[in-house]
Order: C-alpha cells, then structure tokens, then sequence
C-alpha cells in the first residue's frame, strides 16, 4: 500500500461556524494505481487531494505515505517530503507569470540545490517529453492554456514523484486540449506513477483505474476496479 487516509477528518472554521469538509474518510490505494475522485461542487474532493497531499492537517484520523505518518511530522518535514516525493497540479497551473517555461520548471530543481547544468538538461528534457521542445523561453502568458498545464506537468516531474495529485487538471481546458493532458497522465500512470485526480469530466474520470465519489465529505462508492468497470451517473 502506498497511501492510506485512516478516519481523517477536516473542519474548516469560518467566524462562528464550521464546515465538516471530510467526514471521518477512510482510503487505501495500491501503488501504480490511478484513482479519480469525483463529486458534486463543494463535497470535499479539494479538501481530500490537500489532505492526502501532506497540505491540510486533519483534526483526526491519520494519513500515511509510504508508511511514513504525514501529520506527525513537522511542517518543515512534511514540506519536505512534500517537495521530494510527491507531484501536484492544479486546475489553474499555478505557473510564475515572470519566469520561462524552462525556469518554471527549474524551479523545484533549485530548491534542491541541483547544479545549474543538471537543472538545464533536466528541464529541457522534461519540456521534451510534454512536446514543448520548442517553447522553452516563453512565458506562462505567451502559451495556450493547454500548454501551459503542459509546463505544470513537466515542473511537476521534477523531482520524479511517486505519487501525483491533480486537482480538476483538465477544469480550465477545452475538450480537445483536456484529452491532451489526460494522455499525458495516463502515460505518467503507466510509467508506474500512482495518480490521484479529482475531475468533473466522466471522460477523464473514465481513464481511470478506480473512481470514487464524494458527497458531503463523505466517499458514497467505492467498488470500481479496472476487471470490473462500473458506469457512474454523470454529475
Ligand atoms: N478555506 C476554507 N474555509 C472555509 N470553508 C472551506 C474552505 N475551503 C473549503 N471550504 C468548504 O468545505 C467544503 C468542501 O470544499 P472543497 O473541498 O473545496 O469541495 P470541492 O473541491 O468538492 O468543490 C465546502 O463546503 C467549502 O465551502
Ligand atoms: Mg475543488
């Protein structure tokens, strides 16, 4: 088991009140396994990626990544783990607007202190893979939206992470460019990467290897295994 979340749940306090986000969760994942998260807006599948990411202490339960327990290390630690292990891409990029395509995708590379000629060969060979050899010195503004999250995908490989979270990653894309991005992943899948990706889309969910659905912080099914696909309602 590469992942397990153990009863976790999350509140949110807002002024006086407070949101029950996740409801006492319980997950596993196989490594190598391809996981999407589906669910209507607002029941917790945002709230569950950051939660299984190391980025959002539940106020029980327990998360474990390679059997190494993510709440119980420090924030410094855990940011560390963080930033060595594992992958995330968000809906919207998340790209710095003033760097390259190369130096976005540099930048983890240099928080390692990785020389500047492995960063430069890395990072171009990672811009090879995702086919923008030939965009290297633009900026996230001067680049389609497709390829921007093309420039995501390639920082996010950086570091060579086990484990890739993907938040909506196809949410800002047209149909076509979606399609794109989801090869991308499946590619990243079977390389052996294990994928967890909340979508809205039933044709990015359908790539998957499992799909489970959230609805108000809590998973409704949990049974769908490639041998044994099942249809979900579309949302
Ligand atoms: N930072 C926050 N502060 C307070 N409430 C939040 C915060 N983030 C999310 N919520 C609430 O938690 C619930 C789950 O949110 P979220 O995980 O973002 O859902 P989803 O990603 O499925 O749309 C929602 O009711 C939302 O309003
Ligand atoms: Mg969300």
């Amino acid at each position: 088991m590469i992942l397990s979340m153990i009863d976790a749940t999350v509140e949110y306090r807002l002024n006086n009140q407070s949101v029950k986000a996740l409801d006492d969760v319980t997950l596993a994942m196989e490594s190598g396994e391809f996981l999407a998260v589906v669910g209507p807006s607002g029941s917790g599948k945002s709230t569950l990626l950051q939660a299984l990411g190391g980025m959002l202490s539940p106020i029980s339960g327990e998360v474990f990544i390679d059997g190494t327990s993510l709440y119980d290390l420090s924030c410094d630690k855990r940011a560390e783990f963080r930033r060595l292990r594992l992958g995330f891409v968000f809906q919207t990029f998340n790209l710095i607007g003033y760097l390259t395509a190369q130096q976005n995708v540099q930048v983890p590379m240099m928080l390692n202190g990785d020389s500047t000629d492995d960063q430069l060969k890395r990072s171009e060979y990672l811009l090879e893979k995702v086919g923008l050899a030939d965009r290297m010195l633009h900026k996230p503004a001067e680049l389609s939206s497709g390829q921007q999250q093309r420039v995501a995908l390639a920082r996010t490989l950086a570091n060579d992470p086990h484990i890739i979270f993907a938040d909506e990653p196809t949410g800002a894309l047209d149909p076509e460019t979606g399609l794109q991005v989801m090869s991308f992943l499946n590619d990243l899948n079977q390389e052996g990467r294990t994928i967890v990706m909340v979508t809205h889309d039933p044709k990015a969910a359908a790539m998957a290897s499992r799909c489970i659905r959230l609805v108000n912080g809590k998973i409704e099914s949990l049974n769908q295994t490639q041998a044994n696909p099942v249809k979900f309602p579309a949302e």
